[in-house]
């Protein structure tokens, strides 16, 4: 080795050493995040216990500020409740955030992080994004799939026409027509068509639809929020928590079961040479290196994926018109000039801003995902000019982003029309912070604004809407994204008009 490649091997030393004394040194200048006090041992598990974090946080928020930490049993989590920290976690320090933290529910209901939303930043991420977006949710795919969502919204139609014909007076389950028929859509964008019903040979038992739904849609929104206590004390793992697991075990056994029925009656259709515009048959062509077990994950992501947070924002849109008499007006009104007697499709879209503001304040009120699933820290950073040590976890709590009165004036009142201001493009579909940000932004914001808004200004179209007795107040919500704990009870009056 020569003088000057040793000198340049000492220099470099030097420099790196340099480097990491100032990165350290400049870390440990930053002060500690505000911390909520909490007990011994559990920390703040108790202020917890009502299982809505999101309002919880908006709450701690305004005691301690945007940024604090709390502490579930030896868990640390770090808690960001403004757009602004929310987009530093996101977008600038999002390298060293990037891994997700998931529950043991979570991680055996998600094949340990094998989908999109869950999985960590990595190769597979990129891969299966790369899939859903060409085949599912990008924009030319929900071109071509436009024509079953056109099915679909005659068939909800029809269904609530229906409904008015036979019993006009009495007031009418919203969601039971609309999740059926957004199911249906599911299945025709995963598999190529809506199913009736399925013999499954590993439960020796014949599925209505509605089986199906309850088993790979509500039982896994149910798996995904039980709580095993263990999460919280890493160091009682070897105590062992039977109910918990059977119950969650069981939730991820019969929805194997089933997609893997769902996949033999493809395969077989694939044999008999009939090939279906349907994200099955991409991944069988495009996607070889996708393995049996991946491809009941890869399938059923989107299916749970469409039916639940679209059928969320849409059942909150309806309850808030329904509830406003005036702003249901001026939508009709919208739509009459734009649409004439024509019925409403994407193509108007873009010429409704009323209806793209009612859609942005929904999200805005109702967030459906109130807090981005937790994020890892994995090597020392900073948010908020706060030092983040590695090892935190970091809630995003998006509810709280979208609740911020320093961004948004009278954020608890449902007003479409603050997204009328001329600074909001109308095309953007991340007004809110409702569909995240950065490298995870939601894959699937552009179906569900199509879905939402082709529904809500369909429904208008058709029919003038008044709430059910009691349902007002009937405001509650439930679960991981924020369902309405009662079904929407909607009294319909038909328009009378030919569309
Ligand atoms: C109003 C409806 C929806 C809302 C509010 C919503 C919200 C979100 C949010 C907040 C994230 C970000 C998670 C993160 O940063 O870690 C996300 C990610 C995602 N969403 Fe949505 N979502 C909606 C509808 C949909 C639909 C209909 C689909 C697909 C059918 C979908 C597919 C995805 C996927 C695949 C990701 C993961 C993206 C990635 O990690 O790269 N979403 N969504």
């Amino acid at each position: 080795m020569d003088t000057l490649t040793l000198s340049l091997g000492f220099l470099s030393l030097f420099l790196f050493l340099f480097l990491l004394k100032r990165s350290t040194h400049k870390h440990s200048k930053l002060s500690h995040v505000p911390v909520v006090p909490g007990l011994p041992v559990i920390g703040n598990l108790l202020q917890l216990k009502e299982k809505k974090p999101h309002k919880t946080f908006t709450k701690m928020a305004q005691k301690y500020g945007p940024i604090f930490s709390i502490k579930a049993g030896s868990s640390k989590i770090i808690v960001l409740n403004t757009a602004h920290l929310a987009k530093e976690a996101m977008v600038t320090r999002y390298s060293s955030i990037s891994k997700r933290k998931l529950s043991t529910a979570l991680t055996i209901l998600t094949s340990d992080k094998c989908m999109v939303a869950m999985s960590d930043y990595n190769d597979f991420h990129k891969m299966v994004k790369k899939h859903i977006l060409a085949s599912v949710l990008g924009a030319n795919a929900q071109k071509r799939l436009r024509f079953h969502r056109e099915v679909m919204m005659e068939n909800m139609s029809s269904k609530f026409n229906e409904h008015v014909k036979t019993l006009s007076d009495s007031a009418v389950d919203f969601r039971k027509i609309f999740v059926s028929e957004l199911f249906g859509l599911a299945l025709k964008q995963a598999l190529g068509s809506d199913i009736e019903s399925i013999y499954v040979e590993g439960l020796t038992a014949t599925l209505s639809r509605e089986d199906l739904y309850n088993t790979l849609v509500v039982d896994f929104m149910e798996g995904a929020i039980e709580v095993d206590w263990r999460d919280f004390f890493p160091y009682l793992k070897w105590i062992p928590n039977k109910s918990f697991e059977k119950k969650i075990r069981r939730v991820d056994r019969q929805r194997k079961i089933i997609m893997k029925a769902l996949i033999n009656e493809q395969k077989k259709r694939l044999t008999s040479g009939k090939e279906l515009d349907c994200y099955y048959d991409y991944l069988v062509s495009e996607a070889k290196e996708v393995t049996e077990e991946q491809m009941i994950m890869l399938l059923w992501e989107p299916i749970i994926e469409t039916s639940d947070t679209t059928l969320v924002t849409t059942e909150w849109a309806m309850y808030e018109l329904a509830k406003d008499k005036n702003r249901q007006d001026r939508l009709y009104e919208e739509l009459l000039n734009v649409c004439g007697h024509e019925k409403v499709t994407d193509e108007e879209l873009s010429k409704l801003p009323y209806l793209g503001a009612v859609f942005h304040e929904t999200l805005r009120k109702h967030s459906p995902v109130p807090i981005v699933p937790l994020r890892y820290v994995d090597e020392d950073t900073e948010l908020g000019g706060y030092h983040i040590p590695a090892g935190s976890e970091i809630a995003i709590n998006i509810y709280g982003c979208n609740m911020d009165s320093n961004l948004w004036e009278n954020p608890d009142q449902w007003i479409p029309e603050r997204f009328l201001d001329e600074k909001y493009a109308q095309a953007d579909l991340y007004k809110t912070m409702a569909f995240g940000g950065g490298k995870r932004v939601c894959a699937g914001s552009l179906q569900a604004m199509l879905i939402a808004c082709t529904a809500i200004g369909r429904l208008v179209q058709e029919f003038e809407w008044e709430l059910g007795h009691g349902e007002e107040e009937n405001v509650d919500t439930m679960g991981l994204t924020t369902h309405r704990l009662h079904p929407l009870q909607v009294k319909l009056k038909p328009r009378n008009r030919i569309y």
